[in-house]
């Protein structure tokens, strides 16, 4: 048995002090595979047998001895080809020299699930006994070479105790089951589709289904089951309605079928991440899976809807055809992500689906590209895999994605995806395939376009704009950089589509809008007929994900957020006339309110805007995005002039928000797009009139809370309470924690809005919470719940004078790394950001990452973001 994260060094026995990189330029084709195993499971949590029968193969002419990945396996027993071998882990490895061209491989070894607080490998949740295998937890269940281009067929066997574990599931279709005596009973299950081992599952435990069926494009019907505990069944219907949804989606968008007989969905409580695409056996954190209107808000449903259909999508996007190698994660995740973006818009309004996905990108990604953690789509190397499941990969992924379909056009775009599934069905492939087949498929040349994915970093664009009266023609200037990031500088200019379009100030009129490609270091685009100078609307629809600095006046911003056609433009208008504002009066300590007070109450008013797309217009932007926007980040003058702006539209406008309260209130729940709005709209309705200083605000947040009849409007309500001192907060907390402290779930909701809280004491708040009775670093959520919620609260993280929000995060970073490495590594990026606050705030950021690093025992997790933080 070997410690699983710090890997002793095979010849020396020692620890090595950073652990060894792993580069995309050395990969090599295996040198044995295995196209089938046979695996056999005597499930227990203390301790389960694990015997594996491997089928292996040579690959090519060669000499070299088989190698099996292993981690805190015990080893019991191991046999080639039925013959007993002596055979000791070598830094966790199994090396067996074979000298056939076919061998039957046989080992058999013990593991405890109940102590794997990694949640990586077989472990217990809440009873049940699970599995997450990506990228690499199939090596902590059984020997095996385990890397993502060995795709091989699985039959398992399952023999558990029948009370436990009546329950018992895999990929694939069960094939028979019976008793095993002693109480034992067992299952077989056969998958058909040879898969990679990071997609295997298993299940066992005592779970009720929600079963429905579905009869795919040609004919063939499917059985459907989500598998929860008995009581939480009735909140698994809209998690069903989205699974339908999904399988009908992929179907007539993308060509799609199901290709199993079964399709099964599992939640647990404690999950690393969101969710996981095993085949035909996905395996869900129960907050994407669980939701009912008291309970969960309709951001919650919504996640529920896009976690549902990214795991089903992944049956072709990442299963049937599948990642050579980690470093191209994004094969599947980008493209993955970019398919449910869609679907979600389908489900609901487009334009706000793209608000939300831009918010979320610059929220994440951008300040990832721009800190010591960027990295390429496609990265380069890693230490551990797991720190780059990320914004990058996935997001701006997704991105990259969005631009090809929109160079190809619908058409060639689909003829792209038809000659990928086609031409690689049953192959772990490149993001370079995929590229290939998307310039066959739809005729255009992606040389330069590929940049995308190996230049980190994101393309800042400017934008000068000429109007010659005489010849009525307007000249657009555009220019590209990319920002050196670590181990890359001297970028080369990229392919940035930007959707662009001009509007007459006089009559408000669109002139044409074009898709102009900018492919060089700088270019220029003319427009004729252009009797007046136009207002430029540029990057419409945000067509490429970069950053435009364009200079409009707040007059002509005011204009677009009125006029402009395009809904996203719309809203970024808005934005930009916001940021200016904030970011002015930071530096000059004078803040003008007049433009955005006139812009907002424009857009509250307009007759012609639905409420969800009023609502994310008109509030402002976080604090943590004005900070992106400046030269160093002043925490405390931004937290103050976002507060004096709030304050100013909520006074200045307070009649509107009195109205559009009560206009926005609804007598019954419904999920209908109209009161989804409404309820959006609601909530930032009500931030404003608590922020105009009103004497009963305190009193009218609290009605809204105590008399909601669903979650969105309770939630939105205690969140504008939380932020003040009022006595009705603390009111509002004990209810809410009376009402529904048995529920995990809607427990981490109560954590987080305390973490968020604009509330002088936050810190000492936070710091209480971490030693509450219902505070846990075992599970994920909650821990996320609590210091995730707090490392995202500009103000509070960065306010204590003497650094204490940065030592409060690495010390759970300290306590966590030993439970849970792949979680705590998560929390390291906010303390990695030192360089983008003064020298007071960013050293002492920079001394906790300090800290860290010289902990002896650090996960190669942890060691891996502290230590590329600190450079
Ligand atoms: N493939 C999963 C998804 O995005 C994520 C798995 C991440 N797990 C991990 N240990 N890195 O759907
Ligand atoms: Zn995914």
């Amino acid at each position: 048995m070997i410690d699983a994260h710090i890997l002793p060094d095979a010849e020396t026995g020692t620890v090595p002090a950073t652990p060894p990189v792993i580069r995309r330029e050395d990969y090599k084709a295996p040198d044995w595979l295995v196209p089938e195993i046979a695996l056999d499971f005597r499930l227990d949590a203390e301790r389960t047998e694990v015997t594996a029968r491997l089928y292996v193969e040579r690959n090519g002419d060669h000499d070299r001895p088989l190698v099996l990945d292993g981690e805190e396996l015990d080893l019991l027993f191991a046999s080639v080809d039925g013959d007993p071998v002596e055979v000791a882990p070598e830094g966790g490895r199994l090396i067996l020299p074979l000298d056939g061209a076919k061998h039957v491989v046989e080992t058999r070894v013990a593991i405890a699930p109940a102590r794997n607080s990694q949640l990586m490998g077989l472990y217990a949740s809440g009873g049940l006994l699970c599995t997450q295998c990506e990228a690499e937890g199939f090596r902590r269940i059984t020997f095996f070479p385990d890397r993502p281009d060995i795709l091989s067929r699985y039959a398992v066997r399952m023999e558990a105790d029948k009370t436990l574990y009546p329950v018992l599931l895999s990929n694939g279709d069960p094939v028979a089951n019976g008793e095993a005596g002693e109480g034992r009973h067992w299952a077989q299950w056969n998958d058909p589709f040879p898969k990679p081992c990071y997609l295997f599952a298993l299940v066992a435990g005592d779970l009720a289904c929600n079963a429905d069926s579905f009869t795919t494009m040609s004919g063939r019907e499917v059985r459907l089951g989500i598998w929860v505990r008995e009581e939480d069944l009735p909140a698994t219907r809209h998690a069903m309605a989205a699974l339908r949804n999904s399988m009908a989606w992929d179907e007539r968008v993308y060509g799609r079928e199901y290709d199993l007989d079964v399709f099964n969905i599992v939640a647990v409580s404690d999950f690393n991440f969101g969710a996981m695409e095993n085949k035909g056996l996905n395996i869900f954190n129960s907050r994407y899976i669980l939701v009912d209107p008291d309970t969960a808000t309709d951001l919650d449903y919504d996640a529920v809807e896009g976690v549902v259909a990214h795991e089903y999508f992944h049956n072709w996007s990442g299963n049937r055809v599948t990642c050579r190698d980690w470093f191209q994660l994004s094969l599947k995740e980008g493209l993955t992500v970019y398919r449910d973006q869609c679907f979600s818009a389908d489900m609901g309004s487009e334009p706000v689906k793209r608000i939300e996905d831009v918010r979320l990108l610059r929220a994440g990604q951008f300040p990832e590209d721009a800190g010591p953690l960027a990295h390429p789509v496609r990265p380069e190397s890693y230490m551990e895999i797991s720190n780059f499941y990320t914004a990058t990969v996935y997001n701006k992924g997704a991105e990259v994605i969005r631009m090809m379909a929109q160079i190809l056009g619908p058409e060639g775009f689909r003829k792209g995806t038809d000659l990928y599934f086609a031409r690689h069905d049953g192959q772990a492939v490149t993001c370079e395939d995929f590229v290939r087949a998307m310039e066959e498929g739809g005729g255009v040349d992606l040389t330069q376009f590929r940049l995308w994915y190996s230049q980190a970093g994101t393309p800042r664009v400017a934008a000068t704009m000429i109007h010659d009266p005489e010849h009525r023609r307007v000249t657009l200037t555009l220019s590209q950089s990319i920002p050196d990031t670590p181990g890359q500088a001297n970028k080369k200019p990229m392919v940035l589509p930007l959707r662009t379009a001009l509007f007459d100030r006089q009559s408000g009129q669109r002139r044409e809008e074009r898709l102009l490609m900018l492919t060089g270091a700088e270019q220029s685009f003319t427009f004729e007929g252009m009797t007046s100078a136009p207002v430029l609307s540029i990057n419409r629809g945000f067509s490429a994900p970069v950053i435009v600095d364009a200079p409009r006046t707040q007059d002509e911003l005011a204009f677009l957020s009125a006029h402009d056609d395009d809904p996203f433009a719309r809203y970024e208008a808005m934005q930009q006339l916001m940021v200016n504002a904030l970011t002015e009066g930071v530096a000059s300590g004078e803040l003008e309110t007049g433009a955005v007070i006139e812009a907002i109450r424009t857009s509250a008013t307009d007759p012609s805007l639905d409420d969800a797309f009023v609502a994310e217009a008109i509030r402002l932007p976080s604090e943590a995005y004005i900070g992106d926007q400046m030269l160093v980040v002043d925490p405390q003058g931004i937290h103050d002039a976002r507060e004096a702006m709030q304050q100013a539209i909520g006074a200045a406008l307070e009649p509107l928000w009195r109205d559009l309260h009560q206009r926005t209130a609804r007598p019954a729940f419904s999920l209908e797009a109209g009161d989804k709005g409404a309820r959006k709209l609601r909530n930032v309705v009500l931030s404003y009139i608590a922020a105009s200083g009103a004497e009963d605000a305190a009193a009218l947040a609290f009605a809204q809370f105590d008399g909601a009849h669903n979650m969105t409007e309770r939630q939105g309500a205690l969140g504008v309470l939380a932020n003040g001192m009022s006595a009705e907060r603390e009111r509002a907390l004990a209810a809410f924690y009376d009402r529904y402290h048995g529920n995990a779930l809607v427990l981490d909701k109560w954590f987080q809005t305390q973490a968020l809280a604009c509330h002088p004491d936050t810190v000492e708040i936070v710091r209480a919470l971490g030693r509450h009775s219902d505070f846990t670093l075992t599970n994920p959520n909650r821990v996320r719940s609590l210091y995730g919620a707090f490392a995202a609260n500009q103000w509070a993280f960065h306010s204590g004078g003497a650094g204490e929000g940065y030592r409060l995060l690495a010390d759970l970073i300290l306590a966590l790394d030993p439970i849970n490495p792949q979680t705590a590594a998560r929390m390291v990026p906010p303390l990695g950001r030192w360089r983008r606050f003064d020298v007071e705030r960013g050293g002492r950021m920079r001394a906790e990452l300090e800290r860290i690093v010289a902990q002896p025992k650090l996960s190669r997790d942890v060691m891996e973001q502290a230590s590329k933080s600190l450079a």
